[in-house]
């Protein structure tokens, strides 16, 4: 053993002090961190890169099952399709199949998990504009539904579903979980579980 391995092997054993090796980080979590804030209810989630928006979102999406319905808000660019895709990932959608819903105001892709149903709903100016998308057969059937801009028709939203907030911020984007719903606070949970195991 020469001088070099045998310091890294010493430096192994101070390192362990007991509690086992420290396990490596998750490449697929990387440049995702948690922002705890006791005094809230909600979970925030930084993320560091346009690569991390896009794993967030495929956290999200490996997490989703028939039915489920994620919203999705944040300024212009805060990275709503961005993480959409990583929903669609997630669920076995060719990466290169998936566009912004902003002209078509929905997308639908077969993955091969399970379908989904991408909304954009900020051209939308009324109800009957809604109706005649398809809103209301397709969000919350097969499938997972992701709704850009839900905000703009919190009536007409499902009782229950997770509101995902972007915001941008200098250093990279923040994102916020707010669960409506037992099923969505298990969600968030979860998320917060692998990232926090991740980390
Ligand atoms: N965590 C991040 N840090 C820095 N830039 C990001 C991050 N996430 C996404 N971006 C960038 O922000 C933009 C998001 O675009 P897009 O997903 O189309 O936004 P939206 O659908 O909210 O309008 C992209 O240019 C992407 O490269
Ligand atoms: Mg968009």
């Amino acid at each position: 053993m020469d001088t070099h391995s045998r310091r890294k092997h010493h430096q192994t054993e101070n390192n362990s002090d007991g509690a086992g090796p420290v396990p490596e980080p998750d490449p697929a979590l990387a440049g995702i961190t948690v922002q705890k804030d006791p005094a809230e209810e909600t979970v925030r989630f930084f993320l560091a890169d346009e690569k991390a928006t896009e794993n967030f979102g495929k956290l999200l999406g490996s997490l989703a099952a028939d039915g489920d319905v994620y919203c999705l808000s944040g300024d212009l660019g805060a990275g709503k399709t961005l993480l959409s895709k990583g929903v669609c990932q997630a669920v076995g959608v060719e990466e290169e199949d998936v566009v912004s819903p902003t002209f078509s105001l929905m997308n639908i892709y077969n993955g091969k998990v399970m379908e989904v149903r991408h909304f954009d709903l900020y051209r939308l100016n009324s109800l009957e504009e809604l109706a005649d998308i398809g809103f209301y057969e397709y969000v919350g059937g097969e499938g997972v539904s992701l709704v850009e801009w839900g905000e703009l028709f919190t009536s007409e939203l499902p009782p229950e579903y997770l509101q995902v907030n972007l915001s941008i911020v200098p250093e990279g984007r923040i994102a916020e979980l707010i669960p409506f719903g037992p099923r969505y606070e298990a969600i968030s949970k979860e998320v917060l579980r692998h990232v926090d195991a991740g980390a």
